[in-house]
């Protein structure tokens, strides 16, 4: 059994999909990480910084070049750690997730792990092309969204605890960004597929996401 879960950033999708896989004893791929953890590394190795254009990184073949190794060397599960959800990863992953190389790369390996689930049952993947291009066989999609200023706010409450000096308008200005470039990247944008079963999830808190979610799957 496959589940895809797609939408927008900070919308709760990752909450939902976790615990979507622990209710039903599923394995679950966050493959927003894959991006993240290329741009990360990317960043330590001054590959590429938020100054650069995407233009300049589609000419700059040797940063390509660098990039693909980096992709090619992820190792499924990957770890979460803080670094990873800084707003400069996150804008970085952004960019990265414009190239066409990094994405074939990142699509067999998230193939390959929904096809083996070590549960042996099922899988839930959330993320912003899964349900159009990663899983389109997926037999439950998902599209979450929430308005732009109550996912600032929860991202707010999420980062303050480590970060004293985040500010909620810098997180609202980001999350405007990028939705603007998943919405309408070239490659797999992000899409509102009509067999993907909608979740507004702006007055709703994440057992109601959840509830909503297992009654559509238990029909
Ligand atoms: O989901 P998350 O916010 O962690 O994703 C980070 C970035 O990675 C997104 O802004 C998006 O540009 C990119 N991404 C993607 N396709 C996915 C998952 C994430 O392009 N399936």
């Amino acid at each position: 059994m496959k589940i895809a879960i797609d939408g927008t950033a900070a919308s709760g999708k990752g909450t939902l999909a976790r615990s979507l896989a622990k209710e039903l004893g599923y394995d679950y791929l966050d493959t927003g990480l894959l991006y993240r953890s290329v741009a990360l590394q990317a960043k330590e190795h001054g590959i590429i910084d938020l100054n650069i254009s995407d233009k300049k990184i589609a000419i700059a073949r040797s940063k390509i070049r660098k990039l693909i190794n980096i992709a090619h060397l992820l190792t499924l599960p990957l770890l979460d750690k803080p670094d990873l959800r800084s707003q400069e990863t996150s804008l970085l992953a952004a960019k990265i997730a414009n190239l066409p190389e990094i994405r074939d790369i990142l699509l067999e390996k998230q193939r390959l792990f929904a096809n083996k689930p070590t549960s042996g049952l099922g899988v839930v993947l959330d993320g912003r092309d899964i349900g159009t291009i990663v899983l389109p066989d997926a037999e439950f999609k998902f599209f979450i969204d929430a308005k732009p200023e109550i996912r600032a706010k929860r991202r707010f409450a999420e980062l303050k605890k480590s970060d004293s000096e985040v500010l909620e308008q810098t997180l609202l200005d980001e999350i405007n960004k990028r939705d603007a470039e998943d919405w309408t990247r070239r490659i797999a944008p992000l899409k509102r597929l009509p067999n993907a079963f909608f979740i507004d999830s702006s007055s709703l808190n994440a057992d109601e996401v959840l509830q909503i979610a297992l009654n559509y799957i238990n029909g």
